[in-house]
C-alpha cells in the first residue's frame, strides 16, 4: 500500500475554520492521507469557538493575535511562523482557503518551499483590488501560486482560466460552507441544546421580526460603519423589527457600533455567536443585512433574503439569481432596501426562496479524491 499523502491544513480565522473542519474532519478519516493542522491564532477566540465545535485539536498552534494587529506586522509573523511549522512537519501538500492573511502567508511560506499549494474557494474576484480590500488581491497571490484550485463554483473556475491559470489545475467542487452547513444542522437536530441559548432574545423580541447582522470589513471602517450604524438606529424607530447583531472582536467594528448603537429597545448588541447559534439566528431571521463573504452563502442556501452592505461582490452568484442585493454602506440605501422588503410581500417572496449555487454538501470528498489523485 502508498504511504499515506501528509496534507498541512492552514487556518487562523473564524470563516477559515468554519470551511475547513469539514475537510480536516474527512481527512482525519480517511487512509489515503495523514492530516495535520496549523492554526495561525489570527482570530483568537473567534477560532477557538469554531475548534471547539468542531472538536478539532491543532497540532500547531502559532498564537500570534495581537490586539488591533496591523497587516504588515501580522504577515511579517504568519510568514515566519508558519515557515517553521513547515520546516518541521515537510508536508506533500499545503492546504488553505479563501483570502486572508493566513492563507495567503501559507501559500507564500509553502511556494517558497517549493511544496505544493491546493486553494479552496479558489477563483472568487470582485474585480476590484479595494473591495473586498485587503482580500482580492490575497486570493490573486494564492492563485498565481497554487497547483490545484478547487473553484466552488463555474464562475469562480472560469475567472481563473481568463488569468491563464492552467485549465487542467482548476476544478469546480462547490464551497465546503454548505458541508459545514449541514453538520451542523444535523448536530444541532441531534441536540437543540447546542443552540437554545438565542431564546431569552426570542422572548423579548416576540412578535417582532428580526433581522441578523454581521459587519467588519476593513474597508467599511470609519464612513461606511457610521452609515451602517445609523441605518440602524433608523430602523430599530419601526418600532415592529428588531436587530440582533453579533458584533465583530474587531476593536474597529465595536467602537463604532457601541456608540451608536448601545441602549437602543429594539437592538441587541451581543457577543460572536458560535456556529451552532449563528446557524439559528439565521433561522430566526426575516432577512440578513451583512458585509460578510460567509453569510452570503450560507442565507441564501437556508431561503433568507441578504442585503449585503458593501460595493461590489466576489460571489455575484446569490445577486444574479435575485436571493442576495448589493445595498452598500450608504444609510438612506440600507433603509429603503430593508423597508421595501419588510413591506411588499412580493418583493420579500422573490428573494426568500433557497437557492444554493455554493455547493451540495459534498466538496470535501470531491476534493480529498482529487488531492490522492
Ligand atoms: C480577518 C480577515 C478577513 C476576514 C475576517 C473574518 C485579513 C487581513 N482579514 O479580518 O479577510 O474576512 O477576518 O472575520 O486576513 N480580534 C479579537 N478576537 C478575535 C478576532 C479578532 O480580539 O477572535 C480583534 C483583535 O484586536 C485583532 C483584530 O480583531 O487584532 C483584527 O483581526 P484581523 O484578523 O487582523 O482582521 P479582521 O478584520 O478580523
Ligand atoms: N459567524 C458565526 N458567528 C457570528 C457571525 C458569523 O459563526 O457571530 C459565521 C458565519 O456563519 C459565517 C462566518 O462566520 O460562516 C463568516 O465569518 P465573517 O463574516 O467573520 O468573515 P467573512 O466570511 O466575511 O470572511
Amino acid at each position: 500500500m502508498k504511504s499515506p499523502l501528509k496534507i498541512l491544513t492552514i487556518f487562523g480565522t473564524r470563516p477559515e475554520a468554519i470551511k475547513m473542519f469539514p475537510l480536516v474532519h474527512a481527512l482525519d478519516a480517511d487512509e489515503r492521507f495523514d492530516s495535520r493542522v496549523c492554526v495561525s491564532g489570527q482570530h483568537r477566540g473567534m477560532l477557538d469557538q469554531v475548534l471547539d465545535i468542531a472538536g478539532i485539536r491543532p497540532h500547531h498552534d502559532l498564537d500570534l493575535m495581537q490586539p488591533d494587529q496591523t497587516l504588515d506586522a501580522l504577515t511579517a509573523n504568519l510568514l515566519t511562523g508558519i515557515g517553521k511549522v513547515l520546516d518541521a512537519e515537510q508536508p506533500d501538500w499545503v492546504v488553505v482557503q479563501g483570502d486572508t492573511a493566513t492563507a495567503m502567508s501559507g501559500a507564500l511560506a509553502a511556494y517558497y518551499r517549493k511544496i505544493p499549494v491546493a486553494h479552496v474557494e479558489a477563483g472568487l474576484r470582485s474585480g476590484n483590488i479595494h473591495h473586498p480590500w485587503p482580500e482580492e488581491v490575497n486570493r490573486k497571490i494564492i492563485g498565481s501560486m497554487a497547483a490545484l484550485h478547487f473553484a466552488p463554483t463555474e464562475t469562480a473556475a472560469a475567472a481563473l482560466r481568463l488569468e491563464n491559470v492552467d485549465p487542467a489545475t482548476v476544478h469546480v467542487t462547490g464551497n465546503t460552507v454548505i458541508d459545514a452547513l449541514h453538520w451542523i444542522t444535523a448536530q444541532i437536530e441531534q441536540r437543540p441544546a447546542l443552540a437554545a441559548d438565542l431564546a431569552p432574545l426570542e422572548a423579548r423580541f416576540a412578535g417582532k421580526r428580526i433581522i441578523g447582522v454581521t459587519s467588519h470589513r476593513r474597508e467599511n471602517f470609519g464612513g461606511g460603519m457610521e452609515g451602517i450604524a445609523d441605518a440602524i438606529r433608523q430602523l430599530a424607530a419601526r418600532g415592529d423589527v428588531a436587530m440582533i447583531f453579533p458584533v465583530h472582536l474587531n476593536p474597529n467594528v465595536r467602537k463604532v457600533m457601541n456608540e451608536q448603537l448601545a441602549g437602543l429597545e429594539n437592538v441587541a448588541l451581543i457577543e460572536p455567536l458560535d456556529y451552532p447559534h449563528f446557524a439559528r439566528l439565521i433561522d430566526i431571521s426575516t432577512l440578513m443585512l451583512t458585509d460578510s463573504g460567509g453569510v452570503q452563502e450560507e442565507a441564501p442556501a437556508l431561503g433568507k433574503p441578504v442585503l449585503v452592505m458593501r460595493e461590489t461582490t466576489e460571489r455575484p452568484e446569490g445577486v444574479e439569481a435575485g436571493t442576495a442585493l448589493l445595498v452598500g454602506t450608504d444609510a438612506v440605501r440600507i433603509v429603503a432596501e430593508v423597508n421595501r422588503l419588510l413591506d411588499d410581500a412580493d418583493a420579500y417572496d422573490a428573494m426568500a426562496r433557497a437557492h444554493n449555487p455554493f455547493g451540495d454538501g459534498l466538496t470535501s470528498a470531491r476534493i480529498l479524491d482529487l488531492l490522492a489523485r
